[in-house]
C-alpha cells in the first residue's frame, strides 16, 4: 500500500487504530505525520488546593483519562508565592488578585500536563467556566468549586498560554 492509501483509509478509523495502522508500515515518519494530523496538545491542569481538600483528586484525572486524555507528568506541589505569582501574572491588578494567590498558596495542589487530541478544549469543556455557579452541572467546577475564585481546578486557556505554564512547573519542559 502506497502513503496517500494508507493515509485515505487512516481517516476513517479511529485515533488508536490509525497509530496502529501507520505502526504496521514500519516508518517514524507516518507515525508523526499521523500524529500531528489529529492535532495533539498539550494542557497544564492544576486541581487547585480545594480540589484535593474535598478528595476530587481521582474523580477529576478518572474525568480526563475517560475523554481519551493521557496524563503525562503529575506532581504534588505546594506552590509558593513566587510560582503562584508567574502563574497568574496576567491577573495581577485585579481586585480579586490577592485571594487568588492566598488561595492557591494555602495547601497542595496536583499539578499535571495532560495530553491528546484537541486537550486544550477538552479540558475546558469538563472543566466549565470559570464561575462554578454559572457551570454546566456535572461539569467539574460545578461540581467541587465554592465561588469564582475558589472553583478546584485550572486549565490552559491556548496553547501559547500552555507552553509558558508547563514550563513554569515542569522546568522548561516544551
Ligand atoms: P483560573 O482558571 O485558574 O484562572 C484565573 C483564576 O482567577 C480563576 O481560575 C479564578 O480562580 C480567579 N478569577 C478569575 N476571574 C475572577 C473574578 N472575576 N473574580 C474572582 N476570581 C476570579
Amino acid at each position: 500500500m502506497n502513503q496517500e492509501v494508507i493515509g485515505e483509509a487512516a481517516m476513517n478509523l479511529k485515533t488508536e487504530e490509525k497509530d496502529k495502522t501507520v505502526i504496521k508500515t514500519g516508518t517514524k515518519n507516518k507515525i508523526k505525520n499521523e500524529k500531528e494530523s489529529i492535532n495533539c496538545e498539550r494542557s497544564l491542569i492544576i486541581i487547585k488546593p480545594d480540589g484535593v481538600k474535598k478528595k476530587a483528586v481521582g474523580d477529576i484525572i478518572s474525568r480526563f483519562e475517560n475523554a481519551g486524555l493521557e496524563i503525562e507528568r503529575i506532581r504534588v506541589l505546594e506552590i509558593d508565592e513566587s510560582i503562584a505569582h508567574s502563574h497568574y501574572f496576567e491577573h495581577k491588578g485585579k481586585p480579586y488578585f490577592e485571594k487568588l494567590i492566598s488561595y492557591m498558596t494555602s495547601g497542595p495542589s496536583i499539578v499535571m500536563i495532560i495530553k491528546g487530541e484537541n486537550a486544550i478544549s477538552k479540558a475546558r469543556e469538563l472543566m466549565g467556566p470559570t464561575d462554578p455557579l454559572k457551570a454546566q452541572k456535572g461539569t467539574i467546577r460545578s461540581d467541587y468549586g465554592s465561588d469564582i475564585t475558589i472553583n478546584s481546578i485550572h486549565g490552559s486557556d491556548c496553547s501559547e498560554s500552555a507552553k509558558r505554564e508547563i514550563n513554569i512547573f515542569f522546568g522548561n519542559y516544551l
